[in-house]
């Protein structure tokens, strides 16, 4: 026989007036490889057909089912209940809108970051589709995509101690996605372009340092090297500007 678990999930519909935000229990015995998106689906199907989660792929790469496990961001759908102790408290992500329970709006808060970054390819060039397309260095592609492996989970922004005070941070996730278009030779903004975008208190010297972002990436992207990088770049460019360097 499993373990018998005891989950305290929080518990609030903002858009109900009689809705006031408090903690359900519920129990369930652990069975084989249960990940903690099992166990809340056993929950509803079985206990509770009003409680609110996220969720779509089931396999960490959509990024929905993040949500505060035990005091830490991290996706529901690969934390095994094993990796647990008896008492699971679960919380939705901080920072983000509340839809219901744990389930939060991270699309809102991902479009506006990605516009306020603008976090695309800037190029005055224009597509020929009748030219083969330029070829990239091999090794370089590979360290860009190394950063493009974030799923928009939100649990770095969750984490982060900035984000939780200020609202206009824009969090270690658009200071990478920042870090991948310096490096993308096929993106044409100048230094000092890049560092009217984040070279600011509300970019990279917002940021503390801390790591916690670093620390709860469930893609294990290399966030304290790009931020590192980043800082240093925005540095050099703040000096440049100061003394009117090119
Ligand atoms: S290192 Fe910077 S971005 Fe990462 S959690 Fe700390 S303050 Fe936030
Ligand atoms: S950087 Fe990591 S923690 Fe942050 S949103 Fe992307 S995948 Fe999630
Ligand atoms: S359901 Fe897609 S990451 Fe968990």
């Amino acid at each position: 026989m499993g373990r018998k678990l005891k989950f305290n999930i929080f518990r609030y519909n903002p858009q109900d007036p009689e809705s006031e935000p408090h903690s359900d229990t519920f129990y369930l015995e652990e069975t084989e490889r249960m990940t903690l998106y099992i166990a809340l689906t056993r929950i509803r199907e079985e206990q509770d057909p009003s409680l609110t989660f996220d969720f779509c792929c089931r396999a960490g790469i959509c990024g929905a089912c993040a949500m505060v496990i035990n005091g830490r961001p991290g996706l529901a759908c690969k934390t095994l209940s094993k990796e647990q102790p008896d008492e699971i408290t679960l919380m939705p992500l901080p920072v983000f809108k509340l839809v219901g329970d744990l389930s939060v709006d991270t699309g809102t808060w991902f479009r506006a970051m990605n516009e306020k970054v603008e976090s695309w390819v800037h190029t005055d060039k224009k597509m020929d589709p009748t030219v083969h397309e330029e070829r990239m260095d091999n090794a370089l592609a590979e360290e860009i995509y190394e950063l493009e492996r974030c799923v928009e989970c939100g649990c770095c922004v969750a984490a982060c101690g900035t984000a939780n005070m200020r609202e206009d941070f824009v969090g270690a996730v658009a200071l990478n996605r920042i870090a991948r278009f310096i490096m993308d030779p096929r993106d044409e903004r100048t230094d000092k372009e890049y560092f009217e975008i984040v070279g600011t208190d509300e970019g990279i010297f917002g940021c503390m340092g801390l790591l916690a972002c670093e620390d709860v990436c469930p893609k294990d992207l290399p966030l304290q090297d790009q931020l590192g990088i980043l800082r240093r770049q925005m540095g050099w460019s703040a000096i440049k500007h100061l003394f009117r360097m090119k």
